[in-house]
């Protein structure tokens, strides 16, 4: 009897840490120390494979996809994003390569904004103004481990970071969960749910940056963008929103039938001066999440393909402008001007200061949801 109880013990034992036979062992998701930070802490790195050979490698700093390898058309699987050999790398950063971002993704115009008449003051991290969650944001966090996962269609990672009351000055004590997939499909979903305590705001977003050739001392140029989308939030000086919307038609804005990044990335136009390039906000046509594909980047040399689907209303795009071959990246690269694409799902940017932008108000009581999928293929 006894030892019935004991094998029983010892299935139950691992199929719920999904330890056991070879087929199930391929897609383990393996944890390995990544670091220390300064106070003794350890940062743990978690390998997420998939049945397709892909690979996405996240750690518990900033909730960070510190590699993501995809096949190209030939089957060669190569990293496309940016990032650092080590924890040092992160935690000096001012880049947010890979990390997720918040309280606020993207600027506050002077760190100000109003809730049910109280003003509140941000950190002023960017100018005069307050950009992705401040100098202590999401990003520079310790986040918890809740689970990490296999199932036969991929891996997961769940984790969560308690953001205190005032924290970079931010009202309510908000608690943001975060979990990234990687399914069989090749799929990397990323589903965010956040609650507080006090009526406050709430916009992460995920700052991956892309280079889909597999090689980052290649620039983005050549990436073929299409973004669905009929409207940018044009920015004043400073990249904050003007509270306007204006048409991409006709403009080297328009991205709507799909052209060549580099295509119009110097042109002698304004919002493309004022951002140094592409760093705006585009409006989302549709933004139904799993349904809506928002946009779709093509790299031609290697054929790989980077689809995006949310359900949130406004996606940034940066090119990575700011990179300007004086940060040293994984395996000694050094990370040239525009060598890195970001696509940011979010709400737009300094809404809290724009009535006619959608509300990132959230209350106690409420959840706050985002699902993004950054799915690859090859063509
Ligand atoms: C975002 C911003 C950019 C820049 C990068 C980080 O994408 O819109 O202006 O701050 O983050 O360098």
């Amino acid at each position: 009897m006894s030892k019935k109880i004991l094998i029983a013990g010892i299935i139950l034992t691992c199929s719920l840490f999904s330890c056991q036979s070879q087929d199930e062992e391929k897609q383990m998701v393996e944890k390995k120390l990544f670091g220390k930070l300064a106070g003794g802490e350890e940062v743990y790195e978690y390998k997420l494979k998939n049945s397709a050979g892909a690979e996405v490698k996240i750690i518990n700093y900033g909730a960070t996809v510190v590699s993501l390898m995809m096949p190209d058309r030939n089957g060669k699987i190569e990293d496309v994003v940016l990032g650092y050999d080590s924890l040092e790398g992160y935690v000096n950063d001012k880049s947010y390569f890979g990390s997720i971002v918040g309280r606020y993704g993207n600027r506050i115009d002077k760190g100000k904004f109003k809730l049910d008449g109280k003003e509140y003051h941000l950190t002023l991290n960017d100018g005069e103004n307050h950009l992705h969650g401040g100098t202590l944001g999401f990003n520079k966090a310790l986040w918890n481990v809740d689970s990490a996962t296999s199932s036969d269609n991929g891996s997961s990672i769940t984790m969560s970071y308690l953001s205190k009351d005032g924290e970079e000055g931010y009202p309510g004590n908000v608690k943001l969960t975060v979990v990234y997939e990687l399914n069989n499909d090749n799929e990397l979903s990323i589903n965010y749910t956040g609650t507080t305590d006090k009526p406050t705001i709430l916009n992460p977003t995920h700052h991956s940056y892309f280079n889909l050739t597999g090689d980052p001392n290649n620039t983005i140029l050549d990436h073929e963008l299409m973004i669905d989308s009929d409207n940018i939030t044009p920015v004043k000086k400073g990249l904050i929103p003007t509270g306007k919307f204006s048409t991409v038609e006709n403009t080297p804005m328009d991205f709507s039938r799909g052209v060549r990044i580099g295509e119009f990335i110097n042109a002698d136009y304004a919002q493309i001066k004022l951002g140094f390039g592409y760093d705006h906000n585009w409006v989302l046509n549709k933004h139904q999440g799993l349904q809506s594909k928002v946009a779709t980047v093509y790299e031609p040399k290697s054929g790989r393909v980077l689809e995006v689907f949310t359900d949130q209303p406004g996606m940034q795009f940066y090119s990575g402008n700011f990179l300007d071959g004086t940060v040293k990246g994984k395996n000694g690269v050094v990370y040239k001007h525009r060598t890195g694409f970001c696509l940011e799902a979010q709400n737009y940017p300094d809404s809290p200061n724009h009535s006619n932008f959608p509300s990132a108000r959230l209350e106690p009581g409420q959840t706050y949801r985002q699902t993004t999928v950054y799915r690859f293929a090859v063509k």
